[in-house]
């Protein structure tokens, strides 16, 4: 299936069984922004659960925090997100195609300095062993000119950088005849700055200095607050903190369903340890995490690390942990290896001690950071994708089910008395719900024939539907049908919770870890 086939089922799927509908969509939606629904809030819910348990329940020195979307304008200055975030943005009015400008000028330097070199090679077939290449550049008259107007140009594009002049930026493309690959004409618009940080005011004034910005990544609410988690939580290094909440980035490619939004969720989990150490537990949490999406059952075959060779100015490792997504290999979470650059930065900026004191060698230091980093929209399109099944039945039939993980499902047992005018069949059925509702989530429908009862349950991926007939009336046993065996199987009422319990119960997959 393509990227687009699929996208327009599970849209439509997920829109249909109430996961996920668009942003107001009475009023046509809002790009790259979605709603979870009625069930997609409780998949949502069960993954988050999942991490948060791994992270906190199961690492002893291993804390939770939950800090504000709104934090300090200088956080974003010492995080670099005001700096690095910016992409100068221009549009070619023919093609309406969108383009980072600072891009287009550093492919024109580069055909440049193609020419040159290419240059260079005649000269050295040429002259053979003689050829002296430093002389040969400093004297070819060819070179001089493209180095004249490489040098012009440099000069220009830096300048306008370092003072964030957008209309040189679109002067140069201009001179230079930068010409848009699609439509070849030079039709451009302006150059905006386009930071990836959304921006609102702060209070009631409305003036420049109240502009803050929603927070582009929940990790710098970990770094401000680490000392005040290291003091009273009394922490010894290493430790980490982990986090779950919203971040915001106005993504220029918006067009990927929930895999790249402008409003999601992400799971953070900062790890403090000893400057030195940090490569020792990069490796211990590449591998830790990788069990804990391998733990799913959704195919080890799914997942790959990526290691970047081009690492972000802050660290000194970076690896993705990818899935294979039907439309191919995909980043699903991110392990960095961040150094000290985010304390060492606010630690400058707002001049307080960050640093750590080891009781122990009685040494000071700031301590690295080794962060693991997943979205919970893209960890959710990677269950939604996986597990969205179309299946050929016996007598020409199909159903739709969703083999989602059991203890991630939304629903963990649909209660269904065989007919919804029996009092007897009913009574009973709502006795079921009162037993096993403290433990599980579970759904009690009555309408429509027990078949069509079925198929609705696993196109939401209900693991049990539990039937109540008249022969319960009698011998106190129910008929539990499993979602992906389609197996229907008698059981005491009293039986049925350790039943259910031992395939949803989430401590069974923490167990695993
Ligand atoms: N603190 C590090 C950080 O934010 P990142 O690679 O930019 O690193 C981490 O993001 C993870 O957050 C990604 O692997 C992805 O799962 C998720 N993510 C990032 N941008 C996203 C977006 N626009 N929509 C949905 N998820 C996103």
């Amino acid at each position: 299936m393509t990227q687009d086939e699929l996208f327009k089922v599970l849209v439509a799927h997920c829109k249909e069984y109430g996961f996920i509908f668009p942003s107001s969509e009475i009023y046509d939606g809002l790009a790259a922004v979605y709603d979870y629904g009625q069930m997609g809030v409780e998949l949502k819910n069960n993954i988050k659960k999942y991490w948060w348990d791994a992270m906190t329940r199961l690492n002893e020195n291993i804390v939770g925090i939950d800090a504000a979307v709104f934090m300090h304008p200088k956080t974003w200055v010492a995080s670099g997100h005001v700096a690095a975030f910016n992409d100068p943005l221009i549009d070619n009015k023919d093609s309406k195609k969108r383009y980072r400008a600072d891009n287009l000028i550093e492919d024109y330097l580069g055909k440049i300095e193609e020419k040159m070199d290419k240059e260079v090679e005649k000269g050295r077939k040429r002259f053979g062993e003689a050829f002296d290449e430093a002389k040969f550049r400093e004297t070819n008259p060819n070179i001089l000119r493209e180095k004249a107007k490489y040098d012009e140009i440099h000069g220009r594009y830096k300048k306008a950088e370092e003072t964030n002049d957008f209309a040189e930026y679109k002067q140069i493309i201009l001179d230079c005849g930068i010409v848009d690959p699609i439509s070849g004409t030079k039709n451009w618009t302006d150059v905006r700055q386009f930071n990836l940080m959304f921006s609102t005011q702060f209070g009631s004034l409305g003036e420049g200095a109240d502009t803050i910005y929603l927070r582009p990544e929940t990790a710098q609410g970990i770094f401000v607050d680490y000392i005040n988690v290291q003091k009273t939580g009394r922490m010894k290094i290493p430790f980490g903190i982990a986090q779950i909440g919203k971040a915001f980035r106005n993504e220029v490619v918006a067009r990927q369903f929930i895999f790249r939004m402008r409003e999601f969720e992400q799971m953070e989990m900062e790890f403090f340890c000893k400057p030195g150490t940090e490569m020792e537990w990069f490796k211990f949490w590449k591998e830790k995490r990788l069990k804990w999406h391998e733990n799913l059952g959704m195919g080890a075959e799914n997942y790959r690390f990526h290691d970047h060779e081009k690492l972000a100015h802050y660290a000194n490792a970076a690896c993705d942990i990818e899935f294979k997504f039907p439309f191919g290999f995909k980043e699903l979470e991110g392990i960095h290896s961040r150094t000290d650059f985010d304390l060492g930065n606010h630690q400058n900026l707002s001049g307080r001690n960050l640093q750590y004191f080891d009781p122990e060698s009685g040494e000071k230091f700031t301590p690295y950071c080794v962060e693991t980093s997943i979205g919970v929209d893209r960890m959710f399109l990677t269950v939604l994708s996986h597990a969205y099944t179309v299946e050929e039945l016996e007598g020409g039939e199909s159903r739709v089910v969703l083999r989602i993980p059991a203890p991630l499902a939304p629903v963990k047992v649909a209660v269904l008395p065989l007919l919804k005018n029996d009092e007897r069949l009913t009574g009973k059925a709502q006795e079921v719900m009162n037993l096993l509702k403290y433990d599980f989530n579970c759904q009690y429908e009555e309408k429509d024939t027990i078949g069509r009862r079925y198929r609705r349950q696993d196109a939401i991926g209900t693991p049990f539907c539990v039937t109540i007939d008249h022969e319960t009336l009698n011998d106190g046993c129910v008929t539990v049908r499993d979602r992906d065996t389609m197996s229907q199987e008698r059981v005491p009422v009293a039986e049925l919770r350790a039943r259910i319990d031992a395939k949803v119960n989430l401590n069974n997959l923490l167990r695993n870890l």
